[in-house]
């Protein structure tokens, strides 16, 4: 009797601790808290690789490619035999030093490919703030390596705009595309068109956007950029996840909205 009695106390107290695990995991859009972490001019490397590290496995959207094993090189544990990235980034490019060498692959990621993979890395530097870029490179340097980056690599801030290397706040808010409602300011700060075409610019790996007003509403369009798993376009079941999750965090809800209506009216 007693022994059963445990049982189902055992089971519902797992039950109860699995809801709480589902439903920490589910809400990330909706509430992922702004964290602000300044990196002023005596930021430690410990500090830069762990907003790196939050930078990496949040808003720049780094894991919807990186560590499935297919898509993306690893980045944090091996790949084909070089090591991880901390190990290999010095000796991918005759010259370049693997601080250089992280720098590129976020800023031009086209100027240099790893072999065996599909150019489909966004421009990283037009999503992300410089303090959220140098602070994933300093973690992709702890990653087998020296880490190297320090507060003279980041670019002074203005007492205006707070900086922020974990999460939206700075970088959403005022400072993303500079406060701009003008829509082509937001799509060319948030970098949509490293993967669609709209209205001939662009590249052509996920859906021409031109005419997505003719099958999207514009509530369905607000929902896709909130959360990209809502839906996928049909035909392009196969690149499923790879559009980033982080917009919702990164702009404001004028910029969202006026992003909205201007692509709904692409009909
Ligand atoms: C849409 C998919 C995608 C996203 C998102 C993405 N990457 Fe990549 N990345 C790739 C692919 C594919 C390659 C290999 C081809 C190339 O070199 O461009 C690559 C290459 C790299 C390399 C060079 C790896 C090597 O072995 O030399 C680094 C470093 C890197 N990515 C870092 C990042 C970081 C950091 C982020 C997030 C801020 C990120 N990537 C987001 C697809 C992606
Ligand atoms: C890293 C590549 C990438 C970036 C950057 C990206 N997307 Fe996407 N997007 C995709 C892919 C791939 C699909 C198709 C698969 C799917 O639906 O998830 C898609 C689908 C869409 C769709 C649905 C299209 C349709 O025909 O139904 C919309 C709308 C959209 N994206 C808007 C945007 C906007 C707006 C931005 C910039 C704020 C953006 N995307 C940035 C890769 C990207």
């Amino acid at each position: 009797m007693w022994a059963t009695n445990l049982k189902v106390v055992a089971i519902v107290l797992g039950t109860l601790a699995l809801y709480t695990l589902i439903a920490n995991k589910i809400p990330q859009v909706e509430s992922e808290v702004p964290q602000t972490l300044t990196l002023g001019a005596n930021v430690t490397p410990e500090q830069l690789v762990a907003a790196g590290e939050k930078v990496f496995n949040g808003i720049g959207g780094c894991t919807t490619c990186h560590g499935l094993g297919t898509r993306a090189p690893n980045l944090l544990t091996d790949e084909k035999g070089t090591g991880a990235i901390g190990v290999r980034c010095g000796k991918r490019e005759a010259g370049k030093t693997c601080k250089q060498y992280l720098y590129e692959s976020l800023d031009q990621p086209t100027a240099y490919i790893v072999a065996g993979y599909q150019p489909i890395m966004p421009v990283m530097t037009k999503q992300l703030s410089p303090q959220q870029v140098w602070a994933v490179i300093a973690f992709l340097e702890s990653q087998g390596g020296t880490v190297d980056v320090s507060a003279s690599d980041i670019p002074a801030t203005s007492p205006t705009s707070p900086t922020s290397a974990g999460g939206a706040g700075g970088a959403g808010g005022a400072a993303f595309a500079g406060g701009s409602t003008d829509p082509k300011a937001i799509i060319q700060a948030a970098g949509c068109l490293a993967c669609h075409k709209l209205d001939g610019q662009g590249q052509v790996i996920a859906p021409d956007l031109t005419h997505v007003g003719s099958r999207r509403s514009a509530e369905s369009i607000r929902r896709k950029i909130l959360d990209p798993a809502s839906s996928t376009a049909k035909g392009y079941e196969r690149l499923a996840g790879i559009m980033p999750k982080a917009f919702g965090t990164m702009m404001n809800a004028a910029q969202l909205e006026a992003l909205v209506q201007y692509l709904a009216a692409h009909k």
